[in-house]
Formats: structure tokens, sequence, C-alpha cells
């Protein structure tokens, strides 16, 4: 089996990342793409709605780590989308994958030195929140990025690159970017989908395993209201490079917290859930792009 990432353990130099961002360009027939999406499990179906597209798989962009994860297509798709020239990524890569963190947000760094100043990132994740409901999307208005408080996974451990456009010390109380929220809720509101919008606390957990009972109990203790294995780390690699963030999270399972349930997380439930969303995340986020100035 080829390593996941073709051996790329040291974080990449901003001179390398520039000429993976080249590489891309050059395989997007002209296109300059100003909004960045990434469709998390089973949300995929999105990129089939891109007009004008042009496909490049992960596999074929320089230095570019595989995607391993079923259900993660691992391509770009450059296109027009609601009237918006986008890059959207279907698939994403994790550290559960065996990727170092610095791989997992390379796209994003690349999305930035593109000139893409808006991103839009989506994620599966597990409800905490005992009012949230399977299929519902949680608008993501803050995260607690556990994995990288406690276990050094967070992407900009390492020299600062002041090319990026951020500092060593960056804020992350304004991760999210309020406008962007306030608009996903008035497309839901516009196309009759306000009850299934939330809104919350993600959790970054480095995954590959499901939360045991005891963890669940821990995570809504903190304040949690979902959790999941991924985003964090592309989030405050946009943030360091100025990115407006959008984070949405559709709920496609319970995290189980009772020792009395004979519930179990499991990967197909996540995707059939995803499945069952994806039209409407389509509507929704097309509509958000109308309203994007
Ligand atoms: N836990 C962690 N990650 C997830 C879950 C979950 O329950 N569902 C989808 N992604």
């Amino acid at each position: 089996m080829p390593p996941p990432n073709e051996g790329h353990n040291e974080p990449l130099s901003y001179e390398e990342v520039c000429a993976i961002k080249d590489d891309l360009q050059s395989k997007l027939n002209g296109k300059t793409p100003e909004i960045g999406i990434v469709l998390g499990s089973g949300l995929g179906g999105l990129g089939e709605h891109i007009e004008d597209a042009v496909f490049v798989d992960y596999k074929d962009v320089k230095h570019f780590p595989l995607s391993t994860v079923i259900g993660h297509k691992g391509r770009f798709i450059c296109g027009t989308f609601a009237g918006r020239e986008v890059l959207c990524m279907q698939g994403r890569f994790h550290c559960y994958e065996g990727h170092p963190i610095h791989l997992t947000v390379l796209p994003i760094r690349v999305m930035s030195l593109l000139g893409i100043n808006s991103l839009i990132l989506t994620n599966a994740a597990g409800g905490l929140n005992e009012s949230f409901h399977v299929g519902d999307l949680m608008i993501i208005k803050d995260h607690i990025n556990l994995a990288g408080m406690v276990g050094c996974m967070n992407p900009l451990i390492g020299p600062n690159e002041p090319r990026y456009g951020g500092e060593r010390f960056i804020p992350t109380s304004q991760s999210y970017d309020k406008e962007y929220g306030q608009m996903f809720k008035s497309a839901a509101n516009e196309l009759g989908l306000s009850d299934a919008i939330k809104e919350g606390v993600y959790v970054f957990l480095s995954g590959p395993c499901f939360e045991t009972i005891a963890e669940v109990r821990m995570l809504k203790t903190m304040g949690a209201d979902a959790v999941g294995m991924s985003t964090i780390p592309e989030v405050l690699v946009a943030v360091h490079c100025g990115m407006r963030v959008l984070g949405v999270s559709l709920i496609t399972n319970e995290a189980v917290s009772s020792y009395e349930s004979t519930a179990v997380a499991n990967h197909e439930e996540v995707l059939q859930t995803g499945r069952k969303r994806a039209e409407d995340m389509v509507k929704l986020v097309k509509e958000f792009l109308t309203q994007l100035k």
C-alpha cells in the first residue's frame, strides 16, 4: 500500500506550498475561484451541481496526500455554483488517516494562495446537545480544539510563516464569521428549513474511534454541542490566512451517553444521513452564495 502522504512528514516550506498552488492552478483551465467549499462525509453530492466544471483528482496534484475515507471522492471540482466561481473539495484529509496535521490543512493554504477569501466548511458530526435531532444542521459558532489543546495537534505549531498572513499568536475568538452565520440562517428561512438549523460548539477529537459513553458525558459537560474528527485544523489555518469562515455540521447520529442504550455509532449511519440531507445542503449553500456579496 502506498503511504497516504508520500512520506511528507516534515511541514512543507512556503515555497513548496506555492509550487503546489501553481500546479493546481495550471490544471484549472484559467478559472479563478473566489470561494472554497469543503464537503464532509456523505455531503459530496453538492459537487455534482457545479457547472462548467473542471475536475482535479488529489492524486494528480503535486505532493498532495491521498484521501482514504469511504464516502470521500478525493478530488477538487472548480466551476460555477450559484453564479460564483467555486473551488470545491469532494473529501478532505484527516489526522486519523495517518496524515501529519500540516498536510490535512494543505488545501486551505493552497486555496488562500489562489486568492480565495471565503471558506465554507461542512462536516458530519455526532450530536451531543439533547435538543438536536439526526439530520439537523448546526452552524458552528465556536469550537473546542480538544485534540489541539492537549495533544499538540495544532497545524500552527512550528515556525510561523508570516507570508500566509498571520502572526505567531492569533486570536481565535472570532473564528466563525457572524455575518456568514446569519446569512446561512436566512437562507434556511427562505427555503423553509429553519426548523433544522441549530447553532453550537463543535469539539474536535483525533478519531478514528467513536466516543465511549464516559467521553460523551465529558464532552457534554464541557459545553460542546457536536463532536467530530475534522474541520478545526482547517479553521485555524483559514483564520491564520485571514479568510472568512462558515462552518456547518450535519448531525448524522446521536452520540450515545447512556449505559442503557443499545445504539452504537457507525460510519454507514453517518453516510446515510448525509445522503438524506445532501439535496437540502445543495439548496442552502446555493442560497447562501446568492446572498454573498
Ligand atoms: N463522533 C465523532 N465523529 C463523528 C460522529 C461521532 O459521533 N459522527 C460523525 N462524525
